[in-house]
């Protein structure tokens, strides 16, 4: 019998290779014009990351048994708006970063203007692919679903009020129910769209399975944070491929500065435990969520 953390490791590998080969394709190419605009969203998107998010769309997806090219474009989008994300929270007047997925940051290797407007664009790309690309015969209904989704987890209620929320709270003492309130909106909710959205590309899913998995994105998606800022205090600046240390120079709150290290994985692995028992009515075609539940609290460790 393999061990989960092989079967772990493989069902990673072969999303990530997945992603990326969808990746390649449905972004625009490097040399259509404006050329360097394309260039950078290649270079922000491409060969790099985990691919949490896209993992969790054919993880959720294949739990339901939905169609795989189906999968692609959902797992794409969600991964576009995420290289969007990062690209403008490292811009100078937000986390001001350097270094992003082991390279310089795209404002660094494009210029602070072209990183603005390859973010925008990735932005609008990820829902013209829901709109627009080869999902099968999927119906018009299903496609707006994940575009409202995915909106609404991204826009000012979702992962960009999430921003507002960190940037305002720079110096400021946050209790933990405002820490919460910032990490479940800046991190959490793309990670729980990205759940819905698999689950949305299956055929049919009943509402308590939807909101099973619904329950588990929430806490994997916070769960999500609290890994990052445990892993901005204890790994280094090589093993992240972004600057270690970056919370505490900008005097950011996290869950380590608030409860401490130890507290905050407490935090995570009651999280991680309280994703698991969402999953408890799903069969065995639910695994690799299990298994990815508990990869994003053991990450780095
Ligand atoms: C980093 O996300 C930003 C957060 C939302 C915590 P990831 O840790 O998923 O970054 P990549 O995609 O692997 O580079
Ligand atoms: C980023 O949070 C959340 C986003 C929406 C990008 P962080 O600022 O902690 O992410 P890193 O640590 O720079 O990847
Ligand atoms: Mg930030
Ligand atoms: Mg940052
Ligand atoms: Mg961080």
């Amino acid at each position: 019998m393999t061990s989960p953390a092989t079967e772990l490791d493989r069902f990673l590998t072969d999303c990530q290779q997945r992603v990326e080969t969808a990746l390649r394709r449905l972004l625009p190419d490097a040399a259509t014009l404006p050329a360097q605009l394309h260039e950078a969203m290649r270079y922000a998107v491409l060969d790099g990351g985990k691919r949490v998010r896209p993992v969790l769309v054919y993880a959720a997806g294949q739990a339901l048994g939905a169609d795989p090219r189906r999968l692609d474009v959902a797992a794409c989008a969600v991964e576009c708006i995420h290289a969007y994300s990062l690209i403008h929270d490292d811009l100078p007047a937000m986390d001001d970063d350097d270094l992003r997925r082991g390279k310089p940051s795209c404002h660094k290797a494009f210029g602070e203007a072209q990183a603005i407007l390859a973010g925008d664009a990735l932005q609008t790309h990820a829902f013209y692919l829901l709109a627009h690309a080869d999902m099968g015969d999927i119906s018009a209904e299903r496609r707006l679903a994940m575009i409202e989704r995915l909106a609404q987890a991204s826009g000012s209620r979702g992962m960009v009020g999430g921003q507002a929320i960190d940037l305002a709270a720079v110096g400021r003492q946050l209790d933990i129910a405002e820490l919460e309130d910032m990490h479940i909106h800046k991190t959490g909710m793309l990670i729980r769209a990205a759940v819905l959205l698999g689950a949305l590309c299956a055929e049919q899913v009943d509402d308590a399975t939807r909101r099973a998995l619904d329950h588990y994105g929430k806490c994997i998606g916070l769960a999500f944070q609290v890994q990052d800022d445990i892993l901005d205090v204890t790994a280094s600046t090589e093993e992240l491929g972004k600057q270690a240390g970056a919370d505490r120079a900008l005097d950011k709150p996290t869950y380590p500065s608030l409860l401490g290290l130890s507290g905050a994985r407490e935090r995570a692995r009651e999280l991680h435990q309280s994703a698991l028992q969402a999953l408890e009515a799903l069969d065995e075609r639910a695994d690799p969520l299990r298994w990815l539940s508990r990869y994003i609290v053991e990450r780095g460790t």
